[in-house]
């Protein structure tokens, strides 16, 4: 980047010592996220005119959310539509644990151009190329749902052709994209909201609150899990239609293999992946295009999480797991595990399997208390040390809350997030609920735990000059030079006077 084209905002977390500090003291100030309104409904002259790139499941969502929201205010308009499948619309017979149910299957190009009462022949604004959509002067934001490989270079290119950008999650499929995307959205000055639609729920907020306002502590580990268990197989619940063909879906367009981001390409050849749908279809299996359960699945309790501690990019990844019973020919693990240390003294692991489904608590620890995460708000839970560390092995019975905190969550968290995306564009706020700068802090933690789990490798960030380098001694070194200069625990025990080096003249020998 030129050294005149430097990004305008801090990308460093908040500084290890603030965060301590106020996590401990009782700061109370909220940092960075702040409950702003999510409810907010576009007026009738500022059409906001969306462009849909990538038309297939969770594509149906935002355009129903969007026509909706079109007939009932006014203040958007559904304007072009791209996928690289011509689609299919059909009713079929849906069956799953011994049930025939009749569903309706309808997505990509064509269905979706009339769901937005788009003119199907009309080539500008129903096509197969992004970029086209790109050149509509009367396009002022597209909605990215495409598979993760393609988000970065649409995200850019869609901000170099001044549109802003609601953008699927995971943000992008590396952190060398996920940085690239942050400086473009500074660059280009667009309005980005990442779709992790969670955030859109005031909870995380009100939880960053307490725990920068001193109520549990210093804040030292974060946990949270995603467990899942489906007799078809992760992922392989998509349908493969015999409708998706060569002749139907532009293959290259798919894989992405003549475009890159920074030198690096985005998909594999036709000779390395020829045309196969389960490829097409369940992409979600198959490492070049996904990241399996760390970027997909885990990218939204890391992301929700980073908002309720305050937290950012993380200092070390690791990434661990297996592929041991879905041997199916997927890439990506059945059972994984994140586990990412920070600057600020804290660990966040995110542990989950796609084979069994008992779920695990989502909590944030602090050294005087735990705040627990719960539909429709959280518990607080105390936690005093002066009790002694003879807590029991095994949990005898649940632990009591101290306090209940409701916090009421959107009746649409996606409805929410698009909300708030919609009204930062009118007033050209760059603070969504869901950030790039928040976005790309998730995508380090997860895409480095998907990297380290494959390569065997576990990964330092270099926050300044923001990229992924192989971890070494350095971390638990810094760690330790900090507990021989640093202070001590909350109430050394008297005798610790006695510890250290002592000389024969030392009283008692
Ligand atoms: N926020 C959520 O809860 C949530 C839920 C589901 C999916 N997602 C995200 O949404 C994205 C899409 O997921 P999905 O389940 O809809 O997948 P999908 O496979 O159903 O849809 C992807 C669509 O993109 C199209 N496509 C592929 N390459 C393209 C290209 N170069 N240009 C235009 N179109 C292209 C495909 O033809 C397909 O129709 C993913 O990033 C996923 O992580 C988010």
């Amino acid at each position: 980047m030129p050294p005149n084209d430097k990004p305008a905002v801090e990308h460093r977390p908040p500084d290890r010592r603030k965060f301590l500090r106020t996590t401990a003291a009782g700061a109370g100030a909220a940092l960075g996220l702040a409950a702003r309104s999510y409810a907010s409904v576009p007026g009738a002259n500022d059409r906001v005119r969306i462009g849909f790139l990538g038309c297939g499941g969770r594509a149906q969502a935002h355009i129903h959310l969007i026509t909706r929201l079109a007939a009932e205010t006014g203040g958007v308009a559904a304007a072009a539509v791209c996928d690289v499948w011509d689609g299919l619309e059909e009713d079929y017979d849906h069956k799953f644990g011994g049930t025939t149910t009749r569903r309706r299957y309808s997505q990509g190009l064509y269905p979706s151009a009339a769901k937005c009462g788009l003119d199907t022949s009309d080539s500008r604004r129903v096509t197969k190329d992004y970029r086209r959509v790109l050149e509509l002067k009367d396009v002022d934001a597209v909605c990215i749902a495409t598979p993760d490989h393609w988000h970065a270079r649409m995200t850019i290119d869609a901000m170099a052709a001044g549109k802003d950008v609601y953008v699927e999650k995971p943000m992008t499929r590396t952190p060398e994209e996920a940085t690239a995307v942050q400086d473009a959205a500074v660059r280009y000055n667009r309005v980005v909201a990442v779709g992790v639609q969670t955030l859109a729920d005031p909870v995380w907020a009100a939880a960053h609150d307490l725990i920068r306002g001193g109520r549990i502590g210093p804040v030292a580990h974060l946990s949270a899990g995603v467990f899942r268990n489906d007799a078809r197989g992760q992922w392989r619940f998509y349908r493969l239609v015999s409708q998706m063909s060569p002749k139907t879906i532009d293959w290259d367009l798919f894989l992405g293999h003549q475009f890159d981001v920074n030198g690096v390409k985005l998909g594999p050849s036709p000779h390395e992946v020829p045309f196969d749908r389960a490829a097409f279809a369940q992409w979600r299996c198959y490492s070049p295009f996904s990241g399996g359960p760390f970027t997909d699945l885990y990218v939204h309790q890391v992301t929700r999480l980073l908002a309720a501690t305050g937290l950012r990019f993380p200092g070390r990844v690791a990434g661990a797991g297996g592929l041991y019973q879905e041997h199916d020919g997927r890439t990506v693990p059945d059972v994984g595990t994140l586990v990412a240390d920070f600057e600020e003294g804290c660990q966040l692991v995110v542990t989950g399997s796609t084979l069994t489904a008992y779920p695990t608590e989502e909590v944030v620890r602090g050294r005087f208390g735990a705040v627990k995460f719960v539909k429709g708000g959280f518990q607080v839970v105390r936690d005093d040390p002066t009790g002694g560390a003879g807590l029991p092995q095994r949990l005898e019975r649940s632990l009591e809350p101290t306090s209940w905190v409701p916090v009421d969550p959107p009746k649409n968290e996606t409805e929410a997030l698009w909300l708030n995306f919609l009204d930062c564009v009118r007033r050209r706020d760059r603070n969504t609920l869901s950030s790039p700068d928040l976005g790309a802090a998730a995508v380090v933690a997860v895409a480095l735990a998907q990297r380290g789990y494959r390569d065997g490798r576990v990964y330092a960030w270099d926050n300044e000059r923001r990229t992924a380098v192989p971890a070494d001694a350095a971390w638990a070194a810094k760690w330790e030079h900090r507990a021989r200069t640093g202070t001590a625990s909350l109430s050394p025990p008297e005798y610790m006077k006695l510890a250290g080096p002592k000389f024969a003249t030392d009283e008692h020998g």
